[in-house]
């Protein structure tokens, strides 16, 4: 196959020229070559791998050199490797190579080798095609292991016998589900039986590099699949023992609950439907997560999960710090969603109030679409008219959020009235008396008992303070009069 013509970036004919005037080989190979051949390339690539025959790190020096001095240049003399970053593009250049391993460690022994052990080293046959970028085989498809078919045929397999590739590097099982999950391919049924076996050396992989491929499936079209493959080879009971802990159904006097690990799924490929956010993702994938802790069999009313939302809450910190996912607002922010993903479902059950809608937009402050879409994803049933009456009702909900937004500034609303201006209208220090009258207006304002203006906080503050035997010391005037 001649691919000559689809060798568009610049780099391409700079390592031709210069691998010419050498005499060494260079070839074009992994993941672009596989994208290349999936789906064409009209923007330019974020990642080129060049593989040599010689010395990769020299090859990239000379390549810096023909482009320009300036052209960030990051050498891995250990690995062999070097990376330029031209413009929007990494180009990683590496020696050919013959790999061995060593039981404990993802670290193997290196030797130089030619293109074909190279290709045979690497993870899948469809990672593992090559296009020859020598001057008198430009543009050549090099393809021992059958990549191409495998393509055509959407199957993800090992160029080596599977059991040896995850066993010298067991990312590679992850890297197989995560490709099998963003192609939409079939893990072929050795190489799916391979990782079951291997699933134990994951054990030797960093937590940052499964939690970065778990990230990856996240941001699949259909992350579902992906933790589907991760139930069934065996890998996430070692790796998200949490979530496989939802997995089942249980009776008790012929009343089943829903399996909540299969509703969590279908709830996260509902979401990625409506959003590409990460965080999102991860609060759909965490929402019910303290159902399995929390499930109980009440006779007369059946299975509950009560509280389970504020247990799901408190147990994200320790569930980010396992995955090493980042301890900062992002968390917070899956903490808060879980926390609240009920509020929408559970109003648009009762009849809406005003006031009871002004909470939810009060407590979910910026991130109250988010939560709308979080709830709308977690409407899942087998029967048609269930999920019909849901959305009916939702809808409703959302109508009135509306409605009260347009009415009422409650979104991350700041009471009329601080805390310094109650202290200073009594004359008082900070106190308990000062919570009490903040608090009292601004559940006097979420309530609608009265507006969230000034004059009619200093009322209720006026009135707060009378009941607790204050006295008004100095008179206050509205900010900014
Ligand atoms: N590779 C491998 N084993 C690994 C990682 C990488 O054999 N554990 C090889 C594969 O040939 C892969 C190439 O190195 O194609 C480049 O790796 P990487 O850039 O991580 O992945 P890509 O295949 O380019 O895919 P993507 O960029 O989509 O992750």
């Amino acid at each position: 196959m001649d691919l000559a013509g689809h060798l568009n970036h610049k780099v391409f004919h700079i390592i031709s020229t210069i691998a010419h005037q050498e005499g060494i080989q260079a070839f074009v190979i992994g993941g672009f070559v596989r994208d290349l051949l999936l789906t064409g390339y009209d923007t330019p690539p974020k990642d080129i791998d060049i593989v040599v025959l010689g010395s990769g790190i020299e090859m990239a020096e000379r390549v810096r050199q023909s482009i320009n001095e300036e052209v960030p240049l990051t050498v891995f003399k250990n690995f062999g490797t070097a990376m330029l970053k031209w413009e929007d593009t990494e180009i990683e250049f590496v020696g050919a190579r013959k790999e061995s391993y060593r039981k404990n460690s993802r670290k193997p022994l290196v030797e130089d080798g030619s293109l074909e052990d190279d290709q045979n080293r690497r993870d899948f046959t469809i990672n593992a095609l090559a296009i020859s970028l020598n001057q008198d085989s430009y543009g050549q498809l090099l393809d021992p292991f059958g990549g191409l078919k495998h393509l055509e045929e959407k199957l993800i397999t090992t160029p080596l016998d599977p059991g040896q590739t995850f066993s010298d590097d067991p990312l590679r099982m992850l890297r197989g589900i995560r490709f099998a999950t963003r192609l939409d391919f079939l893990i072929e049924p050795d190489t799916f039986e391979a990782i079951g076996h291997h699933r134990e050396r994951i054990g030797i992989v960093s937590q940052e590099r499964i939690t970065d491929e778990l990230n990856k499936i996240m941001l699949t079209r259909q992350p579902g699949k992906g933790f589907t493959l991760l139930d069934k080879t065996g890998l996430l009971e070692i790796i998200f023992p949490e979530l496989y802990q939802m997995k089942g159904v249980e009776e008790v006097e012929g009343q089943f609950h829903k399996d909540n690990f299969l509703h969590t799924l279908k709830v996260l490929d509902n979401i990625a439907m409506k959003t590409d956010d990460l965080w999102l993702r991860w609060a759909a994938l965490m929402h019910d997560i303290a159902k399995p802790r929390t499930k109980k069999f009440e006779p007369g009313t059946g299975w509950t999960f009560h509280g389970h939302e504020f247990l799901g809450s408190k147990m994200i910190p320790g569930i980010f710090r396992n995955l090493k996912l980042p301890l900062n607002e992002k968390m917070k922010y899956v903490q808060k969603l879980v926390q609240l993903h009920l509020r929408p479902i559970v109003l648009s059950q009762d009849i809406v109030t005003d006031s009871a809608v002004r909470r939810l937009i009060f407590d979910a402050g910026n991130d109250l679409e988010d939560l709308m879409t979080l709830c709308e994803a977690d409407i899942t049933s087998k029967n048609e008219k269930t999920v019909k009456r849901h959305m009916r009702n939702f809808h409703v909900v959302r109508e009135k959020i509306d409605e009260i937004e347009e009415k009422d500034s409650i979104r991350n609303f700041q009471p009329p009235i601080s805390g310094d201006d109650i202290q200073y209208v009594f004359g008082i220090p900070p106190s308990r008396p000062v919570g009490i009258i903040k608090n009292a207006i601004k559940e006097a304002i979420l309530d609608g008992e009265i507006t969230n203006e000034f004059e009619s906080a200093y009322r209720k503050m006026l009135e707060e303070g009378r009941e607790l035997g204050l006295i008004v010391q100095n008179k206050l005037k509205k900010r900014g009069d």
